[in-house]
C-alpha cells in the first residue's frame, strides 16, 4: 500500500497532488457526448436538473453557475436524497445531470431511475467506468480522474468541475449563446488551469504557509467558511472536507448572509476562512472580512497576489493564481483541501478512512 501512495503519506495527499494531471485528462478525454450524433440531446431540453450527493453535490452547485452563465439554461440542483421524495417537475424537455464519482450511490441512482421513468434524458458525470449509474444513464461523461481511494473526495471533485464546464461551453456552442471567440477564450482559460494548479502545488512557500495555518488552528472547536458567487459552494466544500476528516465542526455560508446569523458566532477563537479572489464580488467580500475583524475573528483569506486590502486585514493570506472568474473554484478549493488534510494529520486521525464514513454509500 505504501508503494501505491507514491511516496505520499496518505492517498488523500497524493490525490490532491494529482489534480493538475487529472483535470488535464478530463479535458483531453474527448467527451463522447459531444460527438455529432449526440447533438440532439444538447438542444432538446429547456431546463436542467442536477442531482448528486456529498462533494459531487457541491460540484453540481458550481455547475449551475457554469451552465446558467455560459449557456443561459435554467438549472436546479438537488441532493439526490431530497429530489427523489419531492415529486420534482420532470418532462421530456428536462435534462438530468447525475454527478457521482463512484456511479454507485443509492440515492443518486434512485433519482436517475425516477427521472427516466418520467421520460427525461439523463447525462451521468462519473469517474468509475461501467458503474451502475453509467449503465442506466442515456449518456456518460467520464471524468478520467483515475482511482480515488481516499474517502474524502478531491480530484474527483475538480474533474467533475472540468466536465461541467466543458458541457456548459458545448451546449452554448450548439445553441449559439456564445460566439466562437468567447468559446475559444473560455476553453483556453480552462486548459491553463492544470498548469496554474501545478505552480501553486509546487510552491514551497504556499505549502509551508498552509501547514503553519493548520498548526495554528488544529485545536479549534469550530470553523466558519465564507464565499460568494461561484465560490460560495467552495465554502461548503471546504467546510465539508474539514468535518469529514478532522471532526471539527465547520459551516460554509454565503458571505453576504453572515449578518443574518453566523456573525453571532464570531469571537477571537473563531477561524474564518474567506474565499476572496479578484472577481465581481471582491469589494463586497472585503467588507465581509472587515465585519469579521471588527468582532476579532481570525481570518484566513484565499485570494490573489496583489490584493493589499485583504493582506492588511487578514491574519493569513493564501495566494492563488489569476484566472477567468468562473474558473476560480478549481484554484480556491485546493488550499482548503490541504488545510483540512494537515489538520487531520496533526490530530493523528486516519485521514483516508475517517470514522463513520464510506467511500461510496450504496444503501439509502
Ligand atoms: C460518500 C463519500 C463522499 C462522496 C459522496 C457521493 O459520502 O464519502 O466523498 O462525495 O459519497 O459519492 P459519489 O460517488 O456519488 O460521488
Amino acid at each position: 500500500a505504501q508503494a501505491e501512495k507514491g511516496g505520499y503519506k496518505h492517498f488523500m495527499l497524493k490525490e490532491i497532488y494529482e489534480q493538475p494531471k487529472a483535470i488535464a485528462d478530463t479535458i483531453s478525454g474527448k467527451l463522447s457526448i459531444f460527438e455529432k450524433k449526440n447533438e440532439k440531446i444538447l438542444t432538446n431540453f429547456d431546463k436542467i436538473q442536477i442531482v448528486a450527493c456529498g462533494t459531487s453535490f457541491h460540484a453540481g452547485l458550481i455547475g449551475k453557475f457554469f451552465i446558467e452563465s455560459i449557456s443561459r439554461i435554467p438549472v436546479s440542483v438537488d441532493y439526490a436524497s431530497e429530489y427523489r421524495y419531492r415529486n420534482p417537475i420532470i418532462d421530456k424537455k428536462t435534462l438530468i445531470i447525475a454527478i457521482s464519482q463512484s456511479g454507485e450511490t443509492a440515492d443518486t441512482l434512485a433519482a436517475v431511475r425516477l427521472a427516466r421513468k418520467k421520460s427525461a434524458k439523463v447525462v451521468a458525470i462519473c469517474n468509475v467506468i461501467g458503474s451502475t449509474i453509467t449503465r442506466e444513464a442515456d449518456y456518460t461523461i467520464y471524468t478520467h480522474a483515475g482511482p480515488e481511494i481516499s474517502v474524502a473526495s478531491t480530484k474527483a471533485f475538480t474533474t467533475q468541475l472540468a466536465a461541467l464546464f466543458l458541457f456548459a461551453v458545448e451546449v452554448a456552442k450548439v445553441r449559439k449563446t456564445i460566439d466562437e471567440e468567447t468559446e475559444n477564450k473560455l476553453l483556453n482559460e480552462l486548459s491553463e488551469i492544470p498548469k496554474k494548479l501545478k505552480t501553486f502545488l509546487d510552491s514551497e512557500n504556499e505549502k509551508k504557509l498552509i501547514r503553519n495555518i493548520a498548526l495554528e488552528f488544529y485545536n479549534s472547536q469550530d470553523a466558519l467558511y465564507l464565499g460568494r458567487f461561484v465560490n460560495y459552494p467552495i465554502a461548503l466544500e471546504g467546510a465539508l472536507k474539514l468535518k469529514e476528516i478532522s471532526y471539527i465542526h465547520a459551516e460554509g455560508y454565503p458571505a453576504g448572509e453572515m449578518k443574518h446569523g453566523p456573525i453571532a458566532l464570531i469571537d477571537e477563537k473563531m477561524p474564518v476562512v474567506v474565499i476572496a479572489p479578484k472577481d465581481r464580488v471582491y469589494e463586497k467580500i472585503v467588507s465581509n472580512i472587515e465585519e469579521v475583524k471588527a468582532r476579532k475573528g481570525k481570518v484566513i483569506a484565499v485570494t490573489n497576489a496583489n490584493c493589499p486590502e485583504i493582506k492588511k486585514l487578514a491574519d493569513f493570506t493564501i495566494e492563488i493564481p489569476t484566472t477567468e472568474e468562473l474558473l476560480y473554484p478549481f484554484l480556491t478549493v485546493v488550499p482548503l483541501q490541504l488545510f483540512a488534510y494537515h489538520i487531520a494529520d496533526f490530530l493523528g486521525y486516519d485521514v483516508d478512512q475517517p470514522r463513520n464514513l464510506a467511500k461510496s454509500v450504496t444503501v439509502e
